[in-house]
């Protein structure tokens, strides 16, 4: 057994902990992150790769922005398709800001890189965690590792473990509403060293359903399309993908598919979801811990950093002023942020997949709403500005 004190235990080091422990570091705030994976499992995941400018500025602020600054691709525009009609919105010109392509693995490896020059300290391989008197000003989390159980004391605990950890179930089930969407389809992605088929991103919609091009270098693409929820990756050797994408691409790609050996293939669901609350007592929810969107329109990440935004400017405030009064404005100000990013994520989905039960008629609608896109700048410019991200 042994004891621990900290002022803030953060749970979790995606990048919701990781982001929310430097920023802490960096105002002098005591903090640990717990980290059940190993470091080498949390440096591999493949995720997603557009970073709105709320995510860029913190890294910025962190003055961690280095490697990104100079391995990112700047984006102006994405585009749109339906089966041979290509819409490109021009985020740079509709908005006045861009995205920048940065795989999430690249932004979470330098996070990591850097904690020990700032004194973060992760725990890695911390399992059995759990949390304890999470609604007394005295709360604590237990976990195990090397088989040392240790019971770490602390002020305030972020619960930043994603959509399966265990800091959302310790919020009593009579407090919280769960707001659940499920999705008949899942994506399956691959990761490749070839060259990207377009300079921007094309989301794709047509009578095979969903198809999207993305990249995360000049040298290095992601492609997803979308699959049935009872598709196996066994049924899809590499060949068969790279004829599909090849048949979605070519037409309307400037430089057209290149095929490659697969670095990474992986099927993945697709959900809507949010739990409110956020803060129950002395324990606060952010990221994935508490909401969960479509990979349509990249927003996870993005959304994990504007939780953070709020979340550490409020306990910031919390010690400077010794004052809880500074914490009560966190949900509301991430939820108001997380509610328009579900709404934009649903809507992309649904305007760009085949769902089982469509019928010609929901396909038409689809088909007519992205001939309207493609004439009406109003239109444009709400897409654009929900892709850029709205203001924190
Ligand atoms: N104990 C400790 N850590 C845990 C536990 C646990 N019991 N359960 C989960 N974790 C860790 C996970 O291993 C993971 O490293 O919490 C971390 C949560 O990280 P993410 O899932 O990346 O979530 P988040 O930081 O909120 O980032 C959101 O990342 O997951 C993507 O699609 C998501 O893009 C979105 C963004
Ligand atoms: C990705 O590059 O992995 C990616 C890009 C855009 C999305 C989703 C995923 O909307």
């Amino acid at each position: 057994m042994s004891a621990r004190r900290t002022q803030v235990a953060i749970i979790g080091s995606g990048p919701a902990g990781l982001l929310l422990g430097h920023l802490l570091k960096a105002e002098g705030i005591d903090c640990i992150v717990l980290e059940r994976q190993t470091r080498e499992h949390v440096e591999s995941r493949i995720r997603a790769g557009v970073l709105e400018t709320v995510t860029t500025d913190l890294m910025h602020r962190l003055g961690l922005d280095e490697r990104m600054n100079r391995e990112a691709m700047v984006e102006d525009g994405f585009n749109l398709a339906d089966g041979d009609m290509l819409v490109r919105i021009d985020i740079k010109a509709l908005t006045g800001k861009t995205v920048v392509v940065y795989g999430q693995t690249e932004l979470t490896r330098d996070l990591i890189a850097a904690a020990p020059q700032r004194e973060l300290e992760i725990v890695f391989e911390a399992q059995d965690l759990a949390l304890h008197d999470v609604d007394s000003d005295q709360p604590s989390v237990t976990y195990t590792k090397d088989g040392v159980v240790t019971t770490l004391a602390c002020d305030l605990i972020a619960g930043c473990d994603g959509f399966h950890g265990p800091s959302r179930r310790a919020i009593p089930a009579h407090l919280v509403r769960e707001y659940m969407h499920e999705y008949p389809f899942g994506w399956l992605g691959i990761l490749a060293d070839v060259p990207p088929c377009h300079d921007e991103l094309i989301y794709a919609n047509g009578p095979r359903g969903f198809a999207l091009a993305s990249m995360r270098s000049t040298t290095r693409s992601r492609y997803y399309i979308q699959v049935p929820l009872t598709e196996r990756i066994e049924d899809w050797p590499e060949d068969r993908l790279w004829d599909e994408l090849e048949g979605r691409f070519n037409g309307i790609s400037q430089h057209g598919v290149t095929r490659g050996p697969a670095l990474e293939m992986s099927i993945a669901p697709l959900r809507s979801y949010v739990f409110e609350t956020m803060r129950h007592g002395r324990l606060f929810l952010a990221g994935d811990a508490a909401h969960i969107v479509p990979p349509t329109g990249a927003k996870g990440l993005n959304l994990a950093a504007s939780d953070v935004h709020y979340l550490s400017d409020a306990i910031i405030g919390f010690y400077r002023r010794q004052d809880e009064q500074a914490m009560l404005g966190y949900q509301a100000k991430a939820l108001s942020r997380i509610w328009k990013a579900e709404r934009f994520s649903w809507s992309l989905t649904k305007l760009m997949h085949s769902f089982p039960d469509q019928g010609p008629f929901e396909r038409r609608m689809q088909m007519a709403e992205l001939d309207y896109l493609s004439r009406s700048p109003a239109m444009q410019t709400a897409i654009a500005e929900n892709y850029v991200g709205l203001p924190v």
